[in-house]
Parts: structure tokens; C-alpha cells; sequence
């Protein structure tokens, strides 16, 4: 269905930012001094720019009801101020025993909501699991998965089959197998190796017919894991669950998640128990300027 976009002319002031705003000449200044949208609403990608620009709040867009918030221009942190908490962010590992309160969690998800998503579809929902029996079973039914992929590594048909199931990343799945075999080895002992005892395991799902899906998701989870850091809280993305969700169906109930939806990143969540003193060591940066 094409949008609706409109100018409130009872609240349009005639300021001009939506005519000037650049955006594909879309808004024309009228007669009575009112901007009116003139635009071809079939080549609208449902930006919300249209509204955002409108200081009055008097442009209307049929995909956002309602006015969207104002923000401060002014209040954007310097540079300083977002590497700082960029150094600060860690994968945590290790947390506390202690519960992460709703509210808490709610916060977490008003920062993913705010990460950019291709043509602004803001299709991913997220399941939170906090239930200790729950976070058990996705993390045995994640261990699960993993000696599978080392037992299907082991014989010519199993590896005929990861070729084709990984594709062109078959030979890096095929590389950590060592390693998967290694965790599976080491949590017989009953060490969690894959949600680390983590008390919530927030888990972001998006239709399966969704091309960008992934990128949003990750995009998402990035955001996540920075609002974590500021509220005290520590967090890791967890691979592992998000490969073992789409071979295992199971792990898709246990979370309701509905079955034409995919898990496309998994993060646990929690107190930390340690604090980090350094920041991550990162490779040198490799970068052409052309
Ligand atoms: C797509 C992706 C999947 C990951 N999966 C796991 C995982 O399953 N288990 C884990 O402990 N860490 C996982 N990590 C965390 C990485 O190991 C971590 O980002 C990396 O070691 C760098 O450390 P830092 O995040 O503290 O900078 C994952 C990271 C990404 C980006």
C-alpha cells in the first residue's frame, strides 16, 4: 500500500526545513505559507526523515502515526566520549549470579530499536530468556549441534553435506571443528562453555524471507552491547546459539519463537564478575584510500 505523507498545515510555521532539508524536492512552500508534501510517495523508503526534520512536528507519514520524539542536536557525544565507551565494551564471559531486572532489559531493547535496518522495515523481535530451565536447555540443545557438526566432520557423507550447507564458508566451518570438538570434550566436566551461566539470553529473530535480516540483526545486537556496558552490565554475542537455532527447531520453541522466523543473533547478558583494565587487542588496521 504507497504511504500518506502530509503537512499539518494547522502546525506547520512555514520554517522551510522540510523544503530545504534535501529531501528530492519533495515539499514546496504554498501559497498560504504552509509547506505541502507535492512528492511521488511510491519512492518513498520510509525513512522518517520527512517528520524528523519538522521541528513543529507538523509533518505526518502514514508508516509512523503520532510525532516522533525530540531530540537535542547539541547533545551528540564527542569523540572522546564514544571511544572511550567503545574501548570500554568487552565479551563478557563471567557474571554474577544475580538476576537482570525487566526494566533493565527494556532499556537494552530501546537502544537495539534505534540501530539503522535496510529500508527502515524494523523487522526484528526479540525472545528474552531468563528462565534458568530454559537457559539449560538452549545451551545443551546448543552442545547439541556442536558434536553433530564434529561427527558429520568425520565421515565423507557428513562433509559432502556441510559443503553444501556452508557454502563458501565451508572451509572455515570445516577449520573450527577442532575447536568445536575441544568445547564438547571440555563441558562433559558440566562447565557451561556456551551461555557461560548467563542469567538472560536475549535472542533476535526476524522473518526467514527477510534478505537483510542478518545485518539488521547485527546491527541491533551492536547497539545492545554498547547500552549494556553503560548500565553496568556485560554481554557477549553467542554464535554458537544463533548456527545451533537454525539446525535445531527445538531451540525455536523453547524461546516462541514463531517457525517462519530465524534466530540471526543471540547475546547472554548479565552482571559482570569481572572488570576488564585494558582494551581489547585488535589487529592493525588494513585500509585502502583511494
Ligand atoms: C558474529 C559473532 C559471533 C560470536 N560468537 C561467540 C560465541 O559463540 N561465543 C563466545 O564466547 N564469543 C563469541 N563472540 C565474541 C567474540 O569472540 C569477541 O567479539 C572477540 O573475541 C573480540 O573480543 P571483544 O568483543 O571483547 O572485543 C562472537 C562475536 C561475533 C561478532
Amino acid at each position: 500500500m504507497p504511504v500518506k505523507i502530509e503537512v499539518d498545515p494547522a502546525l506547520c510555521t512555514g520554517c522551510m526545513r522540510c523544503v530545504q532539508g534535501g529531501l528530492w524536492g519533495d515539499f514546496k512552500l504554498g501559497s498560504g505559507g504552509k509547506a505541502e508534501y507535492t512528492g511521488d510517495s511510491g519512492l518513498c523508503i520510509e525513512c522518517g526523515h520527512c517528520a524528523a526534520v519538522c521541528s513543529a512536528g507538523a509533518v505526518r507519514h502514514s508508516s509512523f502515526p503520532g510525532t516522533p520524539e525530540e531530540i537535542d542536536p547539541s547533545a551528540k557525544p564527542s569523540y572522546a566520549e564514544l571511544m572511550s565507551l567503545l574501548k570500554l565494551r568487552r565479551s563478557h564471559r563471567s557474571f554474577k549470579k544475580d538476576p537482570v531486572p525487566g526494566e533493565v532489559i527494556d532499556q537494552l531493547l530501546n537502544a537495539g530499536v534505534l540501530a539503522p535496518s535496510a529500508v527502515n522495515r524494523q523487522t526484528i523481535q526479540y525472545s528474552i530468556i531468563r528462565d534458568p530451565g530454559t537457559l539449560e536447555q538452549i545451551s545443551k540443545r546448543s552442545l547439541e549441534s556442536l558434536r553433530r557438526v564434529v561427527q558429520m566432520s568425520k565421515s565423507p557423507v557428513g562433509r559432502l553435506f556441510m559443503r553444501l550447507a556452508a557454502k563458501k564458508a565451508y572451509k572455515d566451518v570445516l577449520g573450527m571443528v577442532p575447536k568445536m570438538e575441544r568445547i564438547v570434550h571440555a563441558s562433559a566436566g558440566g562447565r557451561d562453555y556456551i551461555l557461560y551461566n548467563a542469567p538472560c539470553l536475549i535472542l533476535l529473530h526476524a522473518p526467514k524471507t527477510d534478505s537483510m535480516a542478518g545485518e539488521n540483526a547485527a546491527f541491533n545486537a551492536a547497539n545492545i552491547l554498547l547500552a549494556a556496558e553503560t548500565l553496568g552490565l556485560g554481554a557477549c554475542l553467542i554464535g554458537f546459539v544463533t548456527e545451533a537455532a537454525g539446525m535445531d527447531s527445538s531451540i525455536l520453541r523453547l524461546a516462541s519463537i514463531p517457525g517462519e522466523r530465524a534466530v540471526y543473533s543471540a547475546l547472554v547478558v548479565g552482571y559482570p564478575a569481572v572488570e576488564y583494565r585494558r582494551a581489547a587487542p585488535k589487529k592493525p588496521i588494513v585500509a585502502a584510500f583511494i
